[in-house]
């Protein structure tokens, strides 16, 4: 495994060889859903970037961004584990903020208004800023995110199309614990009893995406809402549906267009985020 704190060092190692390249940005104490996207970039590409840098622009709570869990050791342990070829770029903000660590500003219209952009203010211009530097910087032929940041995905997809940087953005599907939690490095912050309870998101998400015809969308939140109260620790931050392609939620279902729900749930301090596709029955 090579392991490089700044860009111009991977030009210099990625000089001598040739081929296409693919890069998994993350922000470190990797799981397998990371994984699984460094797995498909193998497969893609003949070399590929992991970038493992904590961004201070995109947590909009400072305290977050304190407590975000950091290994880097043991990611770098994974990484080498799965194949010796791999490219990890550790930079500090330096490196990819030569002057402030500051978020510019975007206008991704309905796409980053709602949800996560709504409850997370400032989140993704944080998100695009460091997704534009790395893909300015380290130009890799496709780039790779997961879906269980729906959201996220789509504005990084339309700001590779603003800003024509003309990298393939691939979106991979979300991988679950065995009890359907989605992965996430923030679930290594729940306590036994959180980390129990966190299942019921899932759970209640899997059982609603059959229901469609059945059940309006303020039943569905309702039906949500009082699946998750069996859990004292679980608090809803948000519960909506919306179409994956402009993620303006809706008040009706419409019939033969696609839909998915999109919540927000605290399990005592932490926050967890995860979607599902609305089944058409
Ligand atoms: P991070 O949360 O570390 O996630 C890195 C990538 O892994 C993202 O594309 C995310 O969607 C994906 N991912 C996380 N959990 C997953 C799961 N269970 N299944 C599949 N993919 C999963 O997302 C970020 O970092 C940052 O915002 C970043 C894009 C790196 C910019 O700072």
């Amino acid at each position: 495994m090579f392991v490089f704190s700044t860009y111009n060092q991977i030009q210099k190692h990625l000089k001598k060889n040739s081929g296409t390249l693919g890069l998994v940005p993350t922000m470190g104490s990797l799981h397998q859903g990371h994984l699984s996207l460094v797995q498909k970039a193998l497969a893609d590409n003949d070399h590929v970037i992991v970038s493992i840098f904590i961004n201070p622009t995109q947590f909009n709570n400072t305290n977050d961004l304190k407590k975000y869990p950091q290994n880097i050791a043991k990611d770098q342990e994974l990484l080498n584990s799965i194949d010796e070829k791999i490219i990890v770029y550790n930079p500090d903000a330096g490196d990819l903020y030569p002057n402030q660590v500051i978020a510019k500003s975007y206008d991704f219209g309905s796409l980053a208004f709602y949800m996560e952009g709504a409850f997370r203010p400032g989140h993704f211009n944080g998100v695009a800023t460091v997704v534009e530097a790395l893909l300015r910087k380290l130009k890799p032929n496709r780039a790779y995110f997961g879906q269980k940041d729906f959201q996220q995905l789509r504005v990084i997809q339309l700001l590779n199309s603003q800003l024509e940087l003309g990298v393939e953005i691939i979106g991979c599907h979300t991988v679950r614990e065995n009890d359907g939690l989605a992965m996430s490095s923030r679930n290594q912050m729940l306590n036994k009893e959180e980390r129990k309870a966190a299942t019921l998101i899932y759970k209640t998400l899997e059982k609603l995406s059959v229901y469609r015809d059945q059940r309006n969308i303020s039943q569905m939140k309702a039906f949500f809402i009082k699946n998750i109260a069996k859990e004292k620790c679980l608090k809803l931050e948000y519960f909506f549906v919306a179409n994956p392609n402009e993620l303006i939620p809706v008040k009706k279902i419409k019939p033969n267009k696609n839909f998915w729900l999109y919540v927000s749930v605290y399990a005592g301090k932490t926050r967890l985020i995860d979607n599902t596709e609305l089944k058409r029955l």
